[in-house]
């Protein structure tokens, strides 16, 4: 097994930016609206993860991780990639903080990639049920962002964080929406920005800048029944 240098999103563009994919020992954030292919990326990041014979511990915060999904985007390769995936469903946002807490004890030797999708999702029903506790609610969720930090670096695996952000005004997490966001992002290397386009199955990935030395870079993918693939043109 050669030593995993990156993990490749699949997406070729977007590893051009990126030198390669993910990088081993970052926080990696990819935010965005419903929808707009988060969790398709991630898994395409554990399948090429999978196919260098590295794991992937995902946690399915929000309980969307999809098999038949994982199997369209494996193209044919699906049980020798799916034993390279471990699944862990956290039910709210202690046993979420309990998963993460408890990286080290799983993540030893041969993985590659941890992925948390999303990150957000039980954060956010706590705070609707407990609304007077935000602030407490947002110093646990940014110590579980320190500690996968942390984590990245000590056990040298790339850490893919998942937020979903929503644009309209629904519910009381909407105040608390920019905090937790810029928390998430506080602590992340690289920055990825999925937006809708005015075609459906096309989105807008951006690579927001992290600082004064990396410029943005944007590009357009298309939602495909095999995942996430180029799309040069959308004006189509
Ligand atoms: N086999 C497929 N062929 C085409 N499109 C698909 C297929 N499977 C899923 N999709 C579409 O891909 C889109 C993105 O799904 P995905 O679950 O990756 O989005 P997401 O950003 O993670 O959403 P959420 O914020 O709700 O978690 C959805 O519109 C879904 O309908
Ligand atoms: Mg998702």
């Amino acid at each position: 097994m050669a030593l995993l240098q990156k993990i490749p999103t699949g997406c070729k563009v977007l590893d051009e930016t990126l030198k390669g994919g993910l990088t081993l020992g970052n926080v990696s954030l990819v935010y965005g609206e419903a929808e707009t292919a988060k969790t398709t990326l991630a898994m395409q990041c554990a399948v090429n993860c999978a196919r260098q014979g590295y794991k992937t511990l995902f946690v399915d915060c929000d309980g969307t991780f999809s098999a038949k999904r994982l199997s369209q985007i494996s193209s044919g390769n699906f049980e020798k990639i799916a034993e390279h995936i471990i699944l862990a469903r956290p039910k709210d946002f202690k046993e979420q903080a309990s998963a993460i807490d408890q990286l080290t004890n799983y993540v030893a030797r041969g993985f590659g990639l941890v992925v948390i999708d999303t990150i957000t999702f039980l954060y956010r029903l706590e705070i609707a049920e407990n609304p007077g506790k935000t602030f407490e609610l947002n110093r646990e969720l940014n110590r579980q962002m320190a500690w996968l930090a942390q984590v990245a670096k000590m056990q040298k695996i790339a850490v893919l964080v998942v937020s979903q952000v929503r644009s309209v005004f629904e519910d009381a997490y909407v105040d608390v929406e920019p905090v937790a966001t810029r928390v998430l992002k506080f602590w992340a290397d690289v920055i990825i920005a999925m937006k809708p386009s005015e075609n459906l199955k096309v989105v807008k990935v951006t690579v927001e800048k992290k600082s004064e030395a990396t410029q943005p870079f944007s590009c357009y993918l298309k939602i495909c029944e095999t995942g996430l693939s180029e799309y040069s043109n959308p004006s189509v």
